[in-house]
């Protein structure tokens, strides 16, 4: 794959796709500031209610263009904002909403006066609810009636995940068992190796894996319009789609392009496909040393540490 079919632009993703090819995409990922306050380098994420919806309706009205008719948006939202955008984009800007994932994590963000934030949404919207991609075989996870029961009629192919994505389940196995109903992966701790460590919100590239395969085919063209770390564009070359971003920061955009310049096509994903083992169980407690116990207490008070979007208040 050369450089060409890896473009990332740095400046207002607005701007950026209108100079774009309508039905140019077959598949947009936005991973959006999420309007709670969280600190980028460049953007001030504390917009005005209306004017944060405005914003949105607009770029992805504009998204709604470039996709091929048969094409797909995935939306990460946080709660503030999901249920408006969803109506949203269903009322407003006519797409239908296929599935809605709950990704749930745990080391989220320490709330005050609220319970700790530790979920996010994915919402997939197609523009054509009887023509749009979805590709079943490349995303199966062996089935419960494999694994536990052996029984014959299983489908050999194992089944569909379900709609909530769990990460360390290690830590719940009687509820999140691998061969269940739920979406296991790793999100992307400071400590992990697959942290690029330049950006606060660096999504696991299981994550977006999963949707890359199930949304798209192998050469087709991937947009994302906030490109932040690279993550949907690491993804996208190592499994041989083209990719365009935008990124409003130069710092970002800069750092994005040399992480992505760093993979191949056909490179294995960062994380562990099954996280049951990219992590140790928490079930038996540890004693931390000094060390470790200070570098977590700075962590909890710098969110930007914890690679999840969120408030402290
Ligand atoms: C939540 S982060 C994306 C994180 C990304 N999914 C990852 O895995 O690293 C959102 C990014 O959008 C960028 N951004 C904000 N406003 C933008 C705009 N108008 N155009 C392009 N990028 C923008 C921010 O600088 C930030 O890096």
């Amino acid at each position: 794959m050369d450089q060409q079919q890896i473009d990332i632009r740095c400046g207002d993703c607005l701007e950026g796709m209108k100079k774009l090819e309508s039905g140019s995409i077959d598949l947009a990922f936005a991973d959006p500031p999420f309007n709670i306050g969280f600190e980028y380098d460049l953007y001030e994420d504390r917009l005005d209610t209306d004017k944060y919806l405005a914003w949105c309706h607009d770029w992805i009205g504009e998204i709604i263009r470039l996709l091929k008719s048969s094409g797909t948006f995935w939306l990460a939202i946080g709660d503030d904002y999901a249920a408006e955008l969803k109506v949203m984009m269903q009322r407003e800007l006519g797409l239908t909403c296929r599935s809605w994932v709950i990704w749930y994590y745990t080391f989220g963000v320490n709330c005050t006066r609220k319970f700790n934030r530790s979920h996010a949404h994915l919402l997939q919207m197609v523009k054509d609810p009887n023509d749009f991609t979805f590709n079943t075989d490349t995303i199966r996870v062996p089935s419960a009636r494999q694994l536990v029961y052996g029984d014959r009629r299983a489908n050999p192919k194992g089944r569909l995940p379900d709609d909530t994505w769990v990460l360390r389940p290690q830590d719940l196995p009687e509820g999140f068992r691998s061969d269940g109903d739920t979406w296991y992966f790793a999100r992307v701790a400071g400590t992990f190796k697959e942290r690029a460590g330049f950006h606060g919100c660096q999504m696991p590239e299981q994550l977006l894996g999963r949707i890359l395969r199930a949304s798209s085919h192998e050469e087709e063209t991937v947009l994302d319009p906030f490109v932040g770390s690279g993550t949907t564009g690491s993804v996208a070359k190592k499994l041989n789609r083209k990719f365009i971003g935008f990124e409003l920061s130069p710092e970002y955009a800069q750092q994005s392009r040399k992480r992505i310049d760093t993979v191949s096509v056909g490179q294995p994903l960062d994380g562990a496909a099954d996280p049951t083992l990219s992590a140790p169980s928490t079930s038996q407690g540890r004693v931390l040393d000094e060390t470790k116990k200070s570098q977590r207490k700075k962590a909890k008070t710098q969110p930007e540490l914890t690679g999840v979007k969120g408030e402290l208040t």
